[in-house]
Parts: C-alpha cells; sequence; structure tokens
C-alpha cells in the first residue's frame, strides 16, 4: 500500500506544476461528475461533537471504492488548529486491498477548489471579472486561484471578521497580476461582484448578505455551510437563484436548502456536466452553486493522485496489511521464525 503524506503530496504538486494538477483535477472530476450513474453513493456519514462534525464519506465506481476522513470545527483556529483536515483511502474492488492511504488536508482544499471552478464553468457569466470573497481563511486562496482558470478574474474584492486573515490572503496572492480590493464589510465586498464565493465558519445559522443585495446576473458559489446548522445565506435568496447542488439526498441536510423547505433545487450539478440540462441560460440569472462537498470529488482526486504518484515515483510503500506465503496462516505472524 503506498503513503502519501503531506511532503509526497507537496512533492507531487511541486512536480506537476499548480496550476497543471488544479486543471488536472478539474478535468477528472468533470469526467466522473460525467458518469454520474455509474457511481455506487450515498450520503456521508456524519457525527456531530460538540465544537464540530466528523464525517465519513464513501463512493465506489466498478472498479475502485474510496473514503474519506474530515472534520469541520470552527474554533479549532483559536487554538492554532486547522478547521478542516483529511485522510482518504482509495482501494481495489476486485480484492478489497486498500492501494493508497493519502493526506486530503491539502487535497480537500484543492479539490474543493476545482469544485468551485467547475460550479463556475457552467454557471457563472462568461465575462465574470470582478470576485467576492467572504472568508479568507484556508481554502480562500486556492478558490481564487482555480476560479482564475475559469473565468477572466480582473479584480478581487474581499472580506473576513479576522484582518490577519485578509493581510494573509492579500500576501498569498500579491504575485498575481490582478487587483485585490480588502473590504471593511460585506455589502462592500460583493456590491459590484459578478461571482461571490462564502466559505466562512461558524457553527451557526449566518446571514451574510440578504437576497435584495444581490445583482442579476450574479454566480454564488456558496460552501462554507456545510453541515446541520451551519449556513452562510439568507433563505430568501434560495427562491430568486437558479439553484445547483452535488447530490440532493445529502445537501438536503447539509446545505442552504436546509433552511427552505420549499426551495426549488433546478438540478444536480452533473445533469448540468452531462448535458442533461442547461446551465446558465442568460446573462441575468442568478445562479447559486449549494456546495457542501461530496464524496465522488474525493474519489476523483484520490484516484488522480494515485495515478500521477504510481507515474513518477512518489510516495512511500507502507507494510501496513500482512504477506504471507499461506493467507490461511495468519498466526504465523505471531510465531517466532
Ligand atoms: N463545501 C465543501 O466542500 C467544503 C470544503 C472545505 C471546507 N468547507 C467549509 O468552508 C469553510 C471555510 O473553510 P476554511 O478551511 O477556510 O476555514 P477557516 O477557519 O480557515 O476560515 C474561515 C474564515 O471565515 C471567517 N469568518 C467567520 N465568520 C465570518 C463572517 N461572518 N464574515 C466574514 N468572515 C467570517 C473566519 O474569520 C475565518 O478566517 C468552513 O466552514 C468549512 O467547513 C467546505
Amino acid at each position: 500500500m503506498k503513503l502519501i503524506d503531506i511532503n509526497d503530496l507537496r512533492k507531487l504538486i511541486v512536480h506537476v506544476g499548480m496550476e497543471n494538477f488544479q486543471r488536472k483535477i478539474l478535468l477528472t472530476m468533470e469526467k466522473d461528475f460525467r458518469r454520474w450513474q455509474e457511481f455506487s453513493m450515498s450520503p456521508r456519514h456524519v457525527t456531530y461533537c460538540p465544537d464540530g462534525v466528523i464525517e465519513l464519506m464513501p463512493c465506489s465506481d466498478a472498479d475502485q471504492y474510496s473514503f474519506k476522513y474530515v472534520n469541520g470545527h470552527p474554533k479549532n483556529t483559536a487554538e492554532g488548529k486547522l478547521s478542516v483536515v483529511a485522510l482518504g483511502l482509495l482501494a481495489d474492488l476486485a480484492d478489497g486491498y486498500p492501494k493508497l492511504l493519502c493526506e486530503m488536508t491539502l487535497l480537500t482544499a484543492i479539490r474543493t477548489a476545482a469544485v468551485a471552478a467547475l460550479g463556475a464553468k457552467y454557471l457563472a457569466r462568461e465575462d465574470s471579472s470582478h470576485l467576492a470573497v467572504i472568508g479568507t481563511g484556508a481554502q480562500s486562496e486556492f478558490l481564487a486561484s482555480a476560479l482564475m482558470e475559469v473565468r477572466p478574474i480582473q479584480c478581487i474584492s474581499f472580506f473576513d471578521v479576522d484582518a490577519k486573515a485578509m493581510t494573509k490572503f492579500a500576501r498569498n496572492l500579491q504575485h498575481l497580476d490582478i487587483e485585490l480590493i480588502p473590504c471593511n464589510g460585506v455589502f462592500e465586498t460583493i456590491e459590484n461582484a459578478d461571482l461571490i464565493t462564502t466559505a466562512t465558519a461558524a457553527r451557526s445559522q449566518v446571514q451574510l448578505f440578504s437576497h435584495d443585495q444581490i445583482k442579476p446576473g450574479t454566480h454564488i458559489h456558496a460552501m462554507g455551510g456545510d453541515s446541520e446548522g451551519k449556513t452562510e445565506l439568507d433563505p430568501n435568496i434560495l427562491s430568486k437563484c437558479k439553484l445547483v447542488v452535488e447530490y440532493l439526498e445529502q445537501t438536503r441536510s447539509e446545505g442552504e436548502i436546509q433552511n427552505a423547505n420549499h426551495a426549488v433545487v433546478y438540478a444536480e450539478i452533473w445533469e448540468i456536466i452531462a448535458n442533461h440540462k442547461p446551465g446558465r441560460e442568460n446573462e441575468h440569472e442568478i445562479t447559486l452553486f449549494d456546495a457542501v462537498g461530496f464524496a465522488l470529488e474525493d474519489f476523483s482526486s484520490l484516484r488522480l493522485v494515485y495515478e500521477l504518484a504510481q507515474e513518477f515515483n512518489i510516495g512511500q510503500e507502507l507494510s501496513m496489511l500482512p504477506s504471507l506465503d499461506d493467507p490461511k496462516d495468519l498466526f504465523s505472524l505471531l510465531v517466532s521464525p
């Protein structure tokens, strides 16, 4: 079994190139969403604890199986820990043997940004040039970079309740040839935006902005509201939007739509990617991707990492599984040679 730890993943990404890796994840995911019916899937298994959640996210096709362990603990950063950390495993269905154990904290940020880019590719106006970022924590620079790959972003306005997080965001993106506009509040951030991302962390029903503050033609990528009782948007926004989700069965209880029983969901994103339904249809509609994070996205990412790690011989072989001359003689491992 191969182990890809955080250093191996960084090595792999440096080898492939960050932009190239991001693009490969987006394309792998897009192909997998297009063959949606080939997957065996279920909503994730969620364990709630006082300050967060721990989730197990399984998914498989005819050949491979994956799952991710991921948490969400918004208060962690106050103690110098990440809000979100993750590990993933990929196995062959033929024999059930795990073949990859992979760090997924960094990988989750990259795959989550790729999901945002995929949503924007089908739902944001082609000429979207102004991005508004609300919440400039761990995920934020990944999001901005991935969205710049699919839309001609010239300017990013941004806001976070933590001034240090805003300084960090500006520092990490200062090398890009775009205008960075730090803002003093949410409305100032979104008022001229074509595309809005919300990636804040709070275990409560927050309303970052109201329905009448959104201009026609905007695309909203809402991803911080991703578990029961943790949402970011005014529920009235949902009825004004073309509303798209990843997997309705999961999003019903975890996404923004948990606060709007009567919200009409236009499509699961795979239906648009597979050409069963059109994405954006005009310059005026407001589109909203209520993205909570789905196991298929991790399956695609793990599959890609495994293929690249094999190709470039990156990672360590772990003696995690027994290797026996007689597979029925497991006891021999404890008998002295
Ligand atoms: N949908 C998905 O697939 C997915 C994947 C990863 C993370 N997430 C979620 O996205 C969110 C962001 O993740 P992260 O790793 O960047 O977390 P983080 O804790 O590093 O950053 C969150 C930021 O939001 C800011 N914030 C909190 N409330 C705010 C408010 N009202 N207005 C403006 N800023 C505010 C915080 O100060 C912090 O800087 C989390 O809620 C996480 O659970 C979703």
